[in-house]
């Protein structure tokens, strides 16, 4: 299995931020990974597993080895109403939600349309639309880059919360994920409580809709807020949503009563990131050959020609005015790599 040197990144992430690995390689197979184990390069040089590059913002030439995952596969095993769907963590992830749509199983409608791949959504658990992976999983496989063992993980094993799991936590940079399992169902269970999607839902005239529909309906939502990648450079939300104590909380609002807010894990309260930006004069802004979404202020975006480092230097005056302003610290949810 070759090693490239001195590959061009542009194409490989959806920021199309231009750098080169130093090395690159790309797995096929879990033997192609002890391939690649086996050899010097990986001994010798710090190692970036890639994806789908959506997720990530390079702030310089990677000095290293880049794996990237190109695990193929889907097999889908019925249990009674229950279906385990097991794919390899090179599949896109749209790709295995439009495939699992098509037969009827039901569970990642609402995950429609996210970029990447199967291997990185358990990473940081993905999520959109009142769903998120952790809802669906039922295991997953990974290799211990110490070992060369692949291992299964549980969903307990994962320790997933909001865009967190225990791969992005005390295993950062230890596992390769190589397969994930969901579980999903025969019997539809749908959920059109988030934002838009009864409101999208009641504007087509669907009453009772089918997994079929709540993806659509979902695809049609992301289209109007979110930049495509392919035209305009991205990786989606580049902030976390901030989750503070009530007591915080209750003072913010006092000053800010149309402050969008959710109720979060322990008593806290999940704030709307965008809102803050937003609130701060940066929606739409453009600072350079980067900015802010017109239609998404949480959305970072290269206007073309952005290098990362001045995505970051961007990134970091929106951290330093919404602190500022609300006393909130946003916290990246891209990679910087
Ligand atoms: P990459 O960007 O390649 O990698 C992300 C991280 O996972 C890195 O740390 C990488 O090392 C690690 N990784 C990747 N593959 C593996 C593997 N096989 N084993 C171990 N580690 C691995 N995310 C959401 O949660 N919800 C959304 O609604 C959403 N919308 C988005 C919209 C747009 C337009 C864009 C561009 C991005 C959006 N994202 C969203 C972010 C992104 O799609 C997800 O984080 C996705 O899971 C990243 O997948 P990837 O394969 O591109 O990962
Ligand atoms: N808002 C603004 N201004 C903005 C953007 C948002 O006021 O510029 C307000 C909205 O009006 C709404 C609230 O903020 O009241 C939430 O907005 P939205 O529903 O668009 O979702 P989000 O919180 O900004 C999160 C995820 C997205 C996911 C959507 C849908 C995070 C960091 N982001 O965005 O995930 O698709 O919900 O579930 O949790 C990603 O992770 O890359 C991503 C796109």
């Amino acid at each position: 299995m070759p090693f490239t040197t001195n590959q061009p990144l542009k194409n490989l992430n959806t920021f199309g931020i231009s750098v080169n690995a130093k090395f690159f390689a790309e797995i096929l197979s879990e033997k192609d990974l002890a391939t690649v184990f086996a050899s010097d390069i990986v001994k010798a040089n710090k190692l970036l597993v890639l994806g789908g590059g959506s997720n990530m913002l390079f702030i310089k030439d990677y000095e290293g080895l880049v794996l990237k995952v190109g695990i193929k596969g889907i097999n889908v095993e019925e249990r009674g109403d229950d279906v385990l769907v097991t794919a390899g963590a090179g599949e896109v992830w749209d790709v295995l939600v439009k495939y699992c749509v098509a037969k009827g199983y039901a569970g990642m409608e609402n995950l429609t349309l996210i970029p990447g791949t199967v291997g990185a959504s358990p990473i940081q658990n993905i999520g959109a639309y009142g769903v998120e992976v952790k809802d669906i999983f039922e295991s997953c496989t990974a290799f211990e880059i110490a070992t060369g063992e692949i291992r299964t993980f549980t969903k307990a094993d994962c320790e997933f919360a909001y865009r967190e799991s225990v791969f992005k936590g005390k295993l950062k940079g230890k596992f390769i994920v190589t397969s994930v399992t969901y579980r999903l169902s025969k019997k539809p269970n749908v959920q059109t409580h988030y934002g838009a999607i009864n409101a999208e839902l009641e504007k087509r005239g669907i009453s009772e809709p089918t997994i079929a529909d709540i993806s659509e309906v979902v695809a049609a939502i992301r289209v109007s807020k979110l930049p495509d990648p392919s035209t305009i450079g991205n990786a989606g939300s580049f902030f976390k949503n901030p989750i503070i104590d009530q007591t915080v909380f209750e003072q913010l609002v006092s000053q800010f009563p149309d402050m969008p807010h959710y109720p979060a894990a322990d008593g806290r309260v999940k704030l709307a990131a965008g809102w803050l930006i937003e609130a701060c004069g940066f929606k739409g802004m453009v600072e350079g050959n980067t900015g802010t979404w017109k239609n998404q202020a949480l959305v970072l975006v290269n206007h073309g020609g952005a290098t990362g480092q001045e995505v970051y230097r961007f990134s970091e005056t929106i951290i330093n005015t919404v602190q500022q302003k609300f006393g909130v610290l946003l916290e990246r949810e891209v990679n910087i790599i």
